[in-house]
């Protein structure tokens, strides 16, 4: 028996390296960006490439009705729907990772600090996160009436109504309203520890536990504001530039969330891919995203050039409801009234 089992145990070990079957590997969750849903082609496509590329179940987790809550759902409401689904699904209570696409990164950093009893979150792979606010909702771009909400949007982002209606107000933060977001803003400064008083040792706990922090910023990006936000990069207090790197930050040097500590660990991948906001290659997911969804022990090229996928361009497409109009229309008309 003794002098059988060397031999069978290194058997199973390259049974185990050259075949992993996919209970070998963590789960994923995937959590989309605003006015996107899961049953919209683009999610589903992708979340399907991630898998059979990874050999590892995804998951792609609905927030409510989808895309009209991705807008108008508070974000910590939004997060504690996710916390309560994770916490339902036995495929992930052995842990599990999260790709998080734009606004669904925010989600699901507050999942990892904010979910108690939740299921342990290994690896984290944002692509396109506000992670340290945006300094504009993106809206439309030009025109007389993204103007006038843009403005209108602007002066009462840090109302009651807002936050409770629209949801990036949560992370909308105006470098030249710092004291107003810190006061009245639900979401970031809670998920960033940035209020002193108010800072939770418990959140820095559960994202210093992270394994691996990817971070993708999109190189032309013109949606986040600044682009480097999805680094933790951000414009300074009371100032529109420069923009500061994420290790200039307070929130770094002060370690707030434990970015810091991860980061001295060799835990945080700051990726910079080329394209616009979440308008990433396929190459660019199998370098960046893959390796962190598989299995620790298989080497990355062997398995990629073994799977051979039929790899159609995903492309995000940012297309607002029309209910977002009429949301914004009475906006402008309750903006009339006074
Ligand atoms: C910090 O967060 C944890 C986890 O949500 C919570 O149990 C605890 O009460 C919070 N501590 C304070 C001081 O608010
Ligand atoms: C990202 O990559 C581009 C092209 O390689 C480079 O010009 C740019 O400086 C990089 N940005 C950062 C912040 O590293």
């Amino acid at each position: 028996m003794a002098s059988s089992s060397p031999i069978i145990s290194i058997f199973i070990l390259f049974l185990c390296t050259c075949f992993p079957n996919s209970s070998s590997s963590l789960p994923f969750i995937v959590l989309h960006g605003i006015g996107d849903q899961c049953s919209n082609k683009g999610m589903t496509q992708f979340t399907q490439k991630l898998s059979s590329l990874s050999k590892s179940q995804g998951f792609c987790i609905e927030i409510g009705d989808g895309a009209w809550d991705s807008w108008f759902m508070p974000l910590l409401e939004q997060t504690q729907v996710v916390c309560d689904k994770v916490k339902e699904m036995k495929e992930l209570s052995n842990g599990y990772n999260i790709v998080g696409l734009s606004q669904g990164n925010v989600i699901g950093r507050g999942v990892v600090e904010f979910c108690d009893g939740g299921p342990q979150v290994n690896n984290l792979i944002s692509l396109g996160g506000p992670h340290a606010g945006t300094a504009s909702v993106p809206l439309c771009g030009s025109g007389i009436f993204c103007i006038i909400a843009d403005a209108l949007i602007k002066s009462e982002i840090y109302s009651d109504y807002i936050q409770e209606h629209l949801a990036p107000s949560g992370y909308l933060k105006l470098p030249n309203n710092i004291d107003a977001y810190l006061q009245n803003c639900r979401f970031l400064p809670k998920l960033n520890n940035e209020v002193p008083e108010e800072r939770n040792s418990t959140y820095k706990e559960r994202f210093s536990s992270l394994q691996n922090l990817v971070l993708i910023m999109f190189e032309q990006d013109t949606v986040l504001i600044p682009k480097e936000t999805a680094w933790f990069g951000y414009y300074p207090d009371g100032h529109f530039s420069p923009v500061l790197a994420p290790q200039q930050t307070n929130l770094y040097i002060e370690d707030w969330i434990g970015l810091r500590t991860l980061d001295e660990a060799g835990r945080v991948k700051y990726i910079n891919v080329s394209g616009n906001h979440l308008g990433i290659s396929d190459n660019d997911i199998k370098k960046h995203v893959i390796p962190y969804l598989k299995d620790e022990d298989i080497t990355i090229d062997d398995k990629i050039s073994q799977v051979a996928v039929a790899l159609q361009g995903y492309s995000s497409s940012y297309t607002w409801p029309p209910s977002v109009q009429s949301f914004f229309s009475d906006l402008l008309r309750l903006s009339n009234v006074y």
